[in-house]
């Protein structure tokens, strides 16, 4: 087999047989392919896109391509939750506390942040003393004594997503509806939850940008793991603002932390709740209904807040910063951006938040650059929020005296004020399960 001519037959439109993926895949993990090979075939996928049956195949060769963590000595249904990626989304320092509070194993594998999006691995670690990085063992041992953990991946866990991902992000292959879903799929299924939901993005900080794309890829992804025997669903949700007011690391956990204690942006808590409510429907705790009480009951009774500081104990933080977090790591400069006029907010763009993020310290520029666990943006008025000429729309928080200037200006281009209240937004836009698509716009 040549990688030469799988590269024409993908370039012209046709499709790759199961041994030619396998052959690409496997040649990727291993770098026995040139890296312009593996570069060309991406491109011409982009273009060309993939069959489900393909996108099927590049799934599990992908997952086969190194180790698979088998969970079944850990006790109860094992559940799984993966947002696509967003700015501002914090979804799982609070809903997996609610779903093993509510008797969920949630035994999770997460990500660092990505481009404009933030990575819920840097985000813990703003937790003084906190470790993601665990042995099999340690992870494990912490599933079953406090019900969840959240760890980065091991090693050999996909190791095929790991180089394809690190090419993708170079060579703009990224939003490929086959290449993000294998990419997903292929994680989730080797991380070996018996329950996945997938929290599809969708709008200016996602990387599907419309909600025709969004759906393709959330039944593309759960036709995947239905067909490999997990029971697994996905919610389409908005992508175009950031989710809650805080976008960073120790922000982020701060912002959370409000909502484990009851309190905390309304969007934030209505969303953690339904992707709680979701997964312990997914695992036949009952109706949707008795699963939103269940969920709600574990966030209001303090249950999951205290299954989070049991986790954050158990991985060797400080917990003490979740009770009071004006604990947690401080910003060395506060500088508030003002409005430049009356009106209302009618946009502020999620990708540009992200982006301005990243320029305060928050997010790498590059692969392996620190990080400043202080810094981000704490935004002071939403879409819909009513502002007064000088009044300030948003705090940034940051070490960077000499960044300010451009974060300044590109945060004032990504935010509208209108003259009038826009029309809400939905939240939540869809539901999607192997049967069929429930659309709630
Ligand atoms: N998240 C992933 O893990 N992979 C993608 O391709 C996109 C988002």
């Amino acid at each position: 087999m040549r990688i030469y001519d799988l590269i024409t037959t993908k370039k012209r439109g046709g499709a790759l047989t199961k041994e030619e993926i396998e052959f690409f895949v496997n040649g990727c993990a291993r770098d026995e392919i040139p890296r312009e090979q593996q570069s060309a075939l991406l491109m011409a996928i982009w273009f060309r896109g993939m069959t489900d049956e393909e996108t099927t195949n590049l799934t599990l060769a992908m997952e086969r391509s190194g180790e698979t963590i088998g969970l079944s000595a850990l006790p109860g249904v094992k559940a799984d939750k993966h947002s696509t990626g967003g700015v501002g989304d914090k979804t799982t320092l609070i809903v997996a506390p609610i779903a093993a509070a509510a008797g969920l194993t949630m035994a999770k594998m997460s990500g660092r942040g990505l481009g404009h999006t933030g990575g819920t691995l840097d985000k813990l670690e703003s937790i003084p003393g906190l470790r993601t990085e665990l042995s099999r063992e340690e992870f494990f041992r912490i599933v079953k004594t406090c019900g969840l953990a959240v760890a980065g991946q091991t090693g050999d866990l996909v190791p095929a997503d790991k180089k394809l991902y690190a090419l993708r992000d170079v060579t703009s292959t990224v939003d490929s509806i086959p290449l993000i879903a294998s990419s997903v799929m292929s994680k989730k299924l080797a991380a070996g939850a018996n329950v996945i939901l997938l929290d599809v993005k969708v709008g200016s900080g996602a990387f599907m940008k419309t909600a025709e794309e969004a759906e393709k890829l959330a039944q593309t992804m759960v036709a995947i793991g239905e067909a490999a025997g997990r029971r697994t669903e996905a919610v389409i949700t908005d992508m175009d603002a950031p989710l809650g007011f805080a976008v960073g690391n120790a922000t982020e956990v701060a912002e959370a932390s409000a909502v484990l204690h009851g309190e905390g942006p309304r969007d934030l808590r209505e969303e953690s709740l339904l992707l709680s409510s979701e997964l312990l429907y997914l695992a036949g705790h009952g109706d949707r209904e008795t699963c939103m009480r269940l969920a709600t009951e574990a966030l209001t009774s303090g249950a999951a807040l205290e299954k989070f500081c049991a986790m954050v104990r158990a991985q060797g933080g400080d917990d003490s910063v979740i009770r009071d977090t004006s604990l947690l790591p401080q910003a060395k400069i506060t500088h508030d951006v003002l409005a430049p006029t009356d009106g209302y907010i009618t946009k502020t763009d999620a990708e540009s938040v992200g982006v301005v993020s990243c320029m305060l310290g928050a997010g790498r520029e590059k692969y392996g650059d620190a990080i400043d666990p202080a810094a981000g943006v704490l935004l002071k008025k939403k879409y819909g929020d009513a502002v007064k000429k000088g009044e300030p729309i948003a705090t940034f928080l940051t070490a960077r005296e000499d960044a300010l200037p451009e974060a300044e200006r590109r945060f004032l281009a990504a935010v509208s004020i209108g003259k009038t209240p826009p029309a809400p937004r939905p939240l939540i836009y869809a539901r999607v399960e192997k049967d069929g698509i429930e659309r709630f716009t």
